[in-house]
């Protein structure tokens, strides 16, 4: 074993660290286990992780003490023609890519499998993937070309999101047109800094959460192939939401009128107990204010129209110039600030000469990409309405449910159908899905509806 250390540099690394538990534990190991933990340690960039652990230390004392909120200028409606038609020249002229973060798993819903292969529209139960697969080919069917789409898994998920598109024949997409990439792990720590082993004798780590998006493009090379494409800008969004509005012309024309380096949408929160992000200025730089750092009163403060100051909701949802992206990454320093997260971790110690498994609280780091947004020199917050944009599947029941989103997809095409005028009056317990090949948007939809010549429900309109 001394040769290998010695052959990745790791002893005096392990010991300068104060990491050199870490050999205890390789004495106990096969030669095939130790081999694998070395190339595990040697990919770990040990300065940075130190200098993550003082965050950790900081956050102990200083909590969120200094950090003075604000609230954005939101784009609100009425919005300019113009960005609409601006959004549909980028999209036909082929200059947007798509890109979705699907590294989370169906857990919460009780679903085994990653969140993106989760049963939920509410009559033929299409997946996440599915849904969105659907909207990508009416988008290029409209626009007239192929649109390139980017999907960020993560180690737990990437091969089983692979196979249901596989197994699937993509959903009718271009597979040469689908891009996977997979995020990074970062190390988990002890609460006194130290590394763990995971049950499978590797370094414990979690993935390094959305923000990890920005070097998993650099990395994957999917920058690269955007930069290739003449893809100039990327829709952003998250596996979660089934009304997301992919590639929305609109968001795409505001965010480039306005030479905008990343963009996001929000809508209206109106219950101070809502459990949202709010996109606002933290010491006068844009973020996001996770809703655990407002104070009580700071939570329920009132404009003088009554409404709530900090109301600008994270729907994690943006547009990211690709050259904006491609300046933070460049420089190889470059690291979205970490949020940590203290959680049981399993993992494995030195109990009575061997390895036993055992549970203990341990430090996970995350990176955020709104945090992105501090880095941007021209930003655009722009609010849509929540009933037709943002539902999405976070618990099993309650609040942000399939029952919620199924309701919120039944609701937006019952509207569609009652604004058409050509339907009968509805039945009020009318289940109804509109595929996004029959009808992208409610204009769509009002094109393409014939009335049937009897009406029942459930009732679906698509191919
Ligand atoms: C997130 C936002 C919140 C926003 C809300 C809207 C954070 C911290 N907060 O909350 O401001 O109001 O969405 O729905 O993000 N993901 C990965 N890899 C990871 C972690 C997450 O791909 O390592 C993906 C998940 O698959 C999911 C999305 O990111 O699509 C959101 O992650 P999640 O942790 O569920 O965020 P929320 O806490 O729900």
């Amino acid at each position: 074993m001394a040769t290998a250390i010695a052959e990745h540099g790791l002893k005096e690394k392990l010991e300068s660290y104060k990491q050199d538990h870490i050999l205890a534990c390789l004495d106990l190991m096969p030669a095939a286990e130790q081999k694998a933990l070395l190339e595990d340690l040697s990919e770990i960039n040990f300065a940075q992780l130190a200098a993550r652990y003082q965050t950790y230390l900081r956050s102990l004392s200083a909590g969120n003490g200094e950090k003075v909120f604000d609230t954005a200028e939101i784009l609100a409606p009425p919005l300019s023609k113009n960005f609409f038609s601006l959004g549909e020249d980028y999209l036909r002229e082929g200059k947007v890519g798509i890109f979705l973060v699907a590294g989370g798993q169906g857990t919460r819903l009780g679903f085994k499998g990653p969140k993106g292969c989760f049963p939920l529209s509410p009559v033929k139960s299409k997946s996440l993937f599915q849904l969105f697969s659907e909207s990508i080919r009416a988008l290029e069917r409209r626009y007239g070309r192929r649109l390139c789409w980017y999907i960020m898994t993560s180690r737990e998920n990437d091969a089983q999101t692979r196979s249901f598109f596989n197994d699937n024949q993509y959903f009718g997409l271009a597979p040469d047109h689908v891009f996977f990439l997979l995020q990074a792990e970062l190390p988990s720590l002890d609460r006194e800094g130290k590394l763990l082993l995971s049950r499978d004798r590797l370094v414990s780590k979690n993935p390094d959460g959305h923000g990890g998006a920005l070097t998993a493009m650099n990395e994957s090379g999917a920058l690269q192939d955007m930069q290739e494409k003449g893809i100039e800008e990327l829709f952003y969004f998250q596996v979660d939401n089934p009304l997301a509005k992919i590639a929305d012309p609109l968001f795409i024309g505001a965010h480039a009128e306005h030479r905008a380096e990343m963009s996001t949408k929000v809508v209206e929160k109106t219950d101070p107990a809502e459990r949202v992000g709010i996109i606002g200025k933290i010491n006068g730089r844009m973020g996001c204010i996770e809703y655990s750092e407002l104070t009580p009163a700071e939570t329920a403060e009132k404009k003088a129209d009554g409404t709530l100051r900090f109301a600008s909701a994270n729907i994690a949802i943006h547009m990211l110039k690709r050259s904006f992206i491609e300046k933070l990454t460049r420089d190889q320093g470059f690291a979205l600030p970490c949020h940590i997260a203290v959680k049981d971790i399993e993992c494995l110690a030195v109990q009575g000469g061997t390895l036993m498994p055992v549970t203990g609280r341990g430090i996970k780091f995350e990176m955020f990409i709104f945090d992105a947004l501090g880095f941007a020199q021209r930003s655009v917050t722009m609010q849509v309405k929540r009933e037709e944009e943002f539902s999405p599947v976070k618990n099993f029941d309650g609040v942000d449910s399939p029952q919620t989103a199924k309701r919120a997809m039944i609701q937006l095409f019952t509207q569609w159908l009652k604004n058409s005028g050509k339907a009968p009056p509805c039945p009020d317990d009318l289940v109804i899905e509109v595929s996004p090949l029959y009808a992208l948007d409610e204009a769509e939809f009002r094109k393409n509806y014939t009335p049937p010549a009897s009406f029942s429900s459930p009732l679906y309109l698509g191919p």
